[in-house]
């Protein structure tokens, strides 16, 4: 396995039509689920780990965002990666962070990062620093496919639709969503959940339950009331739980399209955030 520094080392052969994983690091089981999907292409992976100062706003975590270099590489190794890349800010921003800020707020973004509500309502900004990112990490690593967990939504539709509607830029490459991998009771694998405190792990717990209880709803005004119940009643301080339409996560008026429950929550200092398709009822 290649420790990678160097954008231009991604050139080599070696990683020819590749399968990617990009990362913020902190991995988990999560990520080792996306790497063994990508490796069952055949194809060489390469894992990127880099925490994106632009995906941050002026008040979140960035600065105390985990950095587990050592433990990732021990987690990756053992999957067969071929190559890690580790890039430093300035080679994924060359023209500084202010102007690369100012960059992704130019970008045109598709829709599902600007009129949902959801994250682009609540972290301004987030999904501008993402797409632009990921668009640039595409450029350098130049993969076949690109493997993201559908834990983060809102940002695997935007990054379907970034890649759709930009067919010169992203020529030969593939998006493939893969599904929350969650702890045996039912939380979402997560790097934050390292920052709950022990008595709060539990109630961590009420954002798979609130998904789980919007199954016996059957109507979407009844399945947003109980999922807000059901974090208020464990503590949580809902941003939203809402059912959406899968595609486009605009508000639907019942089931019958695909929808997608999707819920985020502040636990403390801690802010979660989960998802699930919802059943159609008929
Ligand atoms: O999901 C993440 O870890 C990040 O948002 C990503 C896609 C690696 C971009 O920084």
């Amino acid at each position: 396995m290649r420790l990678i520094e160097d954008p231009s080392e991604l050139a080599s052969p070696a990683f020819h039509a590749c399968g990617f994983v990009p990362t913020m690091g902190a991995l988990h089981e999560g990520h080792a689920s996306l790497v063994k999907r990508a490796a069952e292409a055949g194809r060489p992976v390469i894992v990127s780990i880099f925490v994106n100062p632009t995906q941050f706003g002026p008040n979140e975590d960035y600065g105390r965002y985990p950095r587990t270099l050592d433990a990732d590489c021990a987690l990756l190794e053992p999957l067969g990666v071929a190559g890690v890349f580790v890039p430093a800010v300035e080679a994924i921003y060359p023209e500084g962070l202010d102007a690369s800020r100012a960059v992704a707020a130019s970008l045109a973004l598709p829709e599902v990062a600007t009129q949902p509500g959801l994250e682009d309502s609540c972290r301004p900004g987030h999904l501008a620093g993402v797409a632009l990112v990921v668009g640039r990490l595409f450029d350098l690593v130049g993969a076949s496919a690109a493997y993201f967990g559908e834990k983060d939504y809102q940002q695997l539709r935007l990054i379907e639709d970034m890649v759709a509607t930009d067919p010169a830029r992203f020529a030969g490459l593939r998006v493939v969503a893969c599904p929350t991998i969650r702890e045996r009771d039912g939380l979402a694998m997560s790097s934050r959940n390292r920052y709950l405190k022990a008595d709060e792990r539990d109630a961590a717990l009420a954002l798979a339950r609130a998904l789980q209880i919007a199954h016996s709803a059957q109507r979407v005004a009844t399945a947003e009331r109980l999922m807000r119940e059901t974090l208020d009643a464990h503590g949580l301080e809902t941003e939203y739980a809402v059912i959406r339409d899968a595609r486009t996560l605009r508000p639907v008026g019942g089931f019958e399209l695909p929808t997608r429950a999707l819920i985020a929550a502040r636990l403390g200092a801690t802010r979660l955030i989960d998802n699930a398709a919802m059943t159609v009822w008929r």
